[in-house]
């Protein structure tokens, strides 16, 4: 995935400068950066819970900035958060299902083989 040139601000504060990088599958990048840098502002880009004022994010090339987090999650963008909110309901099997079936490209028929 990518991002191009994205930023964000909150009213006159400017968060998110001209962010841009390219992730390649399988690679792992890290953030870090103290309280406030904007690390969480970062990943709701990159997931949708927020859009940004300007740039685009990309998976496998396509242009996903305007998809919704739910149509992004079903094309392979996973996220945790900081406060975890698993279904109560359900168990911990039962929860990684749902993530595996609905982001993590499992099918029906595999699923209850994991
Ligand atoms: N929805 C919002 N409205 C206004 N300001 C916000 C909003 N979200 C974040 N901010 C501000 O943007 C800045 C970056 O916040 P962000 O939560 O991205 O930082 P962070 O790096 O994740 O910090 P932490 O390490 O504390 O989790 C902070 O100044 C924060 O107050
Ligand atoms: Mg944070």
């Amino acid at each position: 995935m990518s991002l191009k040139n994205v930023s964000k601000s909150f009213g006159a504060l400017k968060v998110t400068d001209d962010v841009s990088f390219e992730l390649a599958s399988g690679e792992a990048l890290g953030i870090i950066g103290p309280n406030g840098a904007g690390k969480s502002t970062l990943f709701n880009l990159i997931a949708g819970n927020l859009r940004p004022n300007e740039g685009s994010v990309l998976l496998d090339g396509r242009d996903v900035t305007h998809e919704s987090t739910m149509q992004r999650c079903a094309s392979g963008i996973g996220r945790s958060f900081q406060i975890p909110q698993p279904f109560g309901n359900l168990s911990v099997y039962e929860n990684l299902l749902v993530a595996a079936r609905f982001g993590g490209d499992v099918s029906g028929q595999d699923a209850p083989a994991l």
